[in-house]
């Protein structure tokens, strides 16, 4: 059976061009980059050159990029982060129902220290009401995070007028962009910004590799206290092997035009299950406010985990789990009012540079002998 990878939005394999650049630092370019000598050099010209890198996909300046392990810390250190280096001044975050655990959780763990955490409602398509946010704004308000795209349905969220109303109540406003960068504009200015996160692994570089956008002025206590690497805001001998696949996968990601082929594939995806199924398939997400290369759709009447596991060889999610006749949904699919039984049958397939023509309609013909096999 032909095996087919359709899970993106889970990890990206990582660029030839990425590897290629990283090569060298497995053999060579050993050195401590903090050290004074020659065999620095090396280590701390790639990790200025990752920094600048990053910094121009994301055009901010080179000293507001801080290097994390991946997306949860750049999420933690940005919540966490202000939230201790503010806490005389606020003790109120507010975030959103829809955003992944390496948000929620921390927000979780911030309650047990005394903090207020406001989640946010969503509506059908996975979007919060700017409304909302602006009601739930106290004095005592400190940081928003609302992130830019949500990886199960792809809703993109309207960061810029939240971010608007967030600064005209002199509140932080912090964007998990993990799965936006790559694939929509995520310039942090346009946005307005004042923290954001980015994931290697979604982003055709290795797993173990992040960053957070941290706009000058913005204090930050670090998670991790030692040395003073980062400027103080991050401790620990910082990978040049991990900066440099950092550096040129955010240098690849650039260059959005591969996406304009990855949303066409996508959409010519949805109308052919449209045609194949007609109403007993109906979309979770925004239709037009939606990362151009998710496609989470629900299957009527279906189970999505059986449905991926006839589709033996296909590698994308679901959105829900049934246990001992139980069905669970996910906190997003749940926090947008989806019915349980449609919510059931969901499967998200995401979309990369890779992906071809031919993979998907090969997806399609086994979807129309699974789905009505199983019907
Ligand atoms: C929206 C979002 N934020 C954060 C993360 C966490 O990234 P990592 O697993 O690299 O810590 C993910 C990964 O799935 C994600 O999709």
């Amino acid at each position: 059976m032909r095996r087919i990878y359709l899970d993106y939005n889970a990890s990206t394999p990582i660029d030839p061009a990425v590897a290629a650049t990283m090569e060298l630092f497995l053999t060579d370019h050993y050195g401590n980059p903090s050290s004074g000598h020659w065999a620095a050099a090396p280590a701390r010209a790639v990790l200025e050159n990752a920094r600048r890198q990053i910094a121009a996909l994301l055009g901010c300046e080179d000293d507001e990029v801080v290097f994390t392990s991946g997306g949860s810390e750049a999420n933690n250190l940005a919540l966490k982060g202000v939230y201790f280096a503010r806490r005389e001044i606020g003790d109120h975050i507010i975030t959103t129902q829809i955003e992944h655990p390496a948000i929620i959780e921390p927000c979780r763990f911030l309650e047990r220290l005394g903090a207020r955490i406001t989640y946010l409602p969503v509506d059908r398509f996975g979007r919060v009401d700017p409304i909302d946010l602006s009601l739930a704004i106290t004095p005592r308000t400190i940081l928003i995070s609302i992130m830019h795209a949500n990886n199960e349905v792809g809703t993109i969220q309207p960061i810029e007028e939240c971010v608007r109303i967030a600064h005209e109540r002199s509140v932080l406003f912090h964007t998990d962009a993990a799965q936006s960068v790559g694939k929509i504009p995520t310039n942090v200015n346009d946005l307005g910004v004042d923290l954001l996160s980015i994931v290697g692994h979604k982003l055709y570089a290795p797993k173990g590799v992040g960053a957070l956008f941290v706009r000058r002025g913005v204090a930050l206590e670090p998670l991790i206290h030692g040395a003073s690497h980062d400027s103080g805001r991050r401790a620990g001998t910082e990978s040049a092997l991990l900066a440099a696949g950092l550096g040129e996968a955010c240098n690849l990601a650039c260059d959005l035009a591969p996406m304009k082929k990855v949303r066409a594939l996508r959409d010519h995806f949805w109308r052919e299950l449209q045609n194949a199924f007609g109403n007993r398939v109906v979309l979770n997400g925004h239709p037009e406010y939606r990362l151009p290369n998710t496609l989470n759709v629900s299957f009527i009447g279906q189970v999505g985990a059986d449905v991926l596991q006839l589709l033996d060889g296909v590698a994308a999610s679901t959105g829900s789990a049934c246990h001992a006749g139980q069905i669970t949904l996910s906190p997003v699919l749940h926090a947008m009012g989806v019915e349980p039984e449609t919510g059931l049958g969901a499967v998200r397939f995401s979309l990369g540079r890779a992906t071809t023509r031919d993979e998907i309609d090969t997806v399609i013909a086994r979807l129309r002998r699974v789905v009505s096999e199983a019907a």
